[in-house]
């Protein structure tokens, strides 16, 4: 069941309406469902029931701490890729023992930080990372698990910008360097090799990449076995895609997912450590916006809304589709209009969708754009002054502001003249 639905005419989040929050909060702002977001975190954990797995939520996806908290008291761990978000995963309660730590660039600041938390592993994605790591732990008298981060040349992923699985993409070791970086890495003081780790892309609705690579990397762990190394562990990264509307392609179900993972690893006698994002939060949280204007092109017809490009850049950056409905149920007899929703960003990308047909608005409705709880909030920005989006979360009859609106005063108060002027 969706937890974003039409009740008495309004939609809600769970049992709330969305149209109080509009107007206790205002516009515009997230807001996320906790019964979503943990109906997602069990559907994926009971898709790998009786094996040995690590859910490590990635922090990247939605990082406010009330998700973090909330997921980590469901039994999550967290695909972390900087100092930022392990500090979050830390303050939100998630034990280091189930941090573990991706990113192509690390810096050796963080690489401390890391160790002295005492996280479960390194995804190291180069050799220069592997030496300066082991630099870091030589120098703090400790051993840093790793797996190295592999690159299968598996082409995946929804849209260019976030395929990485490609011998051309920056990320993890090159396969065909693979079998050295280990043999490198058994001869560091500070090293010590756990594991196996491979990302793919993300918002990928197909199972087949997916099983080419898990098969390609099972063959490389028979031969690192075989070499003498210990991998306990295969992180399979994340990449699971989600339906963006009703209309949209439905990707395989996390159980579709869950039991191909599970035949195609059976043999290899490992620990699972998966790295979901989208899947977890994507669906569980929307964008609110109010029309400013409905505004009368030269030959079509604009609805200026108060959300921006700064706000959720998903659709300027991918082209991505956010299912969008009034807040308010149409009467049948609405007559249905094409609209351009854009936002008040002083640049053409700043469009939310082109000529899409919704009841006719006017000034003051409110809207809401759907599947806006991953790689929302945590891609916004100030641009234009305009303050970062705060966050809502819902559970049940209640919710709480979990990130406040700054005030313009707030944001300039970081900033300052210097004297020569
Ligand atoms: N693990 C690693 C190493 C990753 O780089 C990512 C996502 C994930 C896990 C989580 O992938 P997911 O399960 O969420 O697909 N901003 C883009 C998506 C960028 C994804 C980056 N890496 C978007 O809005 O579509």
């Amino acid at each position: 069941m969706r937890h974003f639905e039409y009740i008495d005419g309004v939609m809600h989040a769970e049992n709330v309406s969305l149209a109080r929050i509009a107007s206790e909060v205002g516009t515009p702002v997230y807001v996320y469902s906790r019964a979503t977001l943990t109906r997602h975190f069990n559907v994926f954990k009971d898709a790998f029931k009786g094996r040995d797995v690590l859910i490590a939520y990635s922090v990247k996806a939605n990082s406010n701490l009330a998700v973090l908290s909330l997921l980590g008291k469901l039994g999550a761990g967290a695909d972390v890729v900087s100092g930022g978000e392990l500090a979050r995963a830390l303050t939100a309660g998630i034990p280091a023992s189930k941090i573990v730590f991706s990113g192509v660039g690390k810096k050796p600041a963080e690489m401390r930080a890391a160790l002295t938390a005492g996280i479960r592993m390194f995804n190291v994605e180069s050799e220069p990372e592997l030496e300066a790591l082991n630099d870091v732990a030589v120098s703090m008298g400790v051993r840093a698990p790793i797996s190295f981060r592999v690159n299968p040349d598996v082409t995946a992923g929804g849209h260019e910008k976030i395929s990485t699985g490609k011998a051309e993409n920056k990320f993890g070791v090159a396969w065909s360097a693979a079998e050295d970086a280990y043999a490198r890495a058994a001869t560091l003081p500070g090293i010590n090799i756990v594991g196996v780790d491979v990302h793919i892309g993300s918002q990928i609705d197909d199972l087949a990449p997916f099983k080419m690579a898990i098969d390609k990397v099972a063959g490389l762990i028979k031969r690192l076995r075989a070499a003498g190394h210990s991998i306990k562990i295969f992180d399979i990264g994340g990449g699971l895609g989600i339906p963006y509307g009703a209309n949209a392609p439905a990707p395989p179900l996390p159980s579709e997912y869950g039991q191909m993972v599970k035949n195609a690893t059976a043999h290899l006698g490992v620990q699972m450590v998966f790295e979901p994002g989208r899947m977890i939060a994507g669906n569980a949280g929307v964008l609110l916006s109010t029309v400013t204007y409905v505004k009368r092109g030269e030959n079509r017809d604009f609805l200026i809304v108060d959300a921006a490009m700064n706000d959720l850049i998903r659709p300027a950056l991918y082209d991505a589709y956010h299912e969008i409905e009034p807040i308010v149920a149409p009467k049948p007899e609405t007559a249905q209009v094409l609209y351009d929703v854009v936002g008040p960003v002083c640049e053409s990308g700043d469009t939310f969708t082109k000529q899409r047909e919704f009841p006719q608005m006017n000034t003051g409705d409110v809207i809401v754009m759907h599947s806006a709880g991953a790689y929302g909030a945590v891609q916004a920005g100030q641009y234009n002054t305009r303050p970062l989006v705060p966050e809502v979360l819902v559970n049940g009859d209640l919710y709480a502001v979990v990130r406040d609106r700054p005030t313009v005063e707030e944001i300039l108060k970081t900033e300052s003249i210097p004297d020569w002027d």
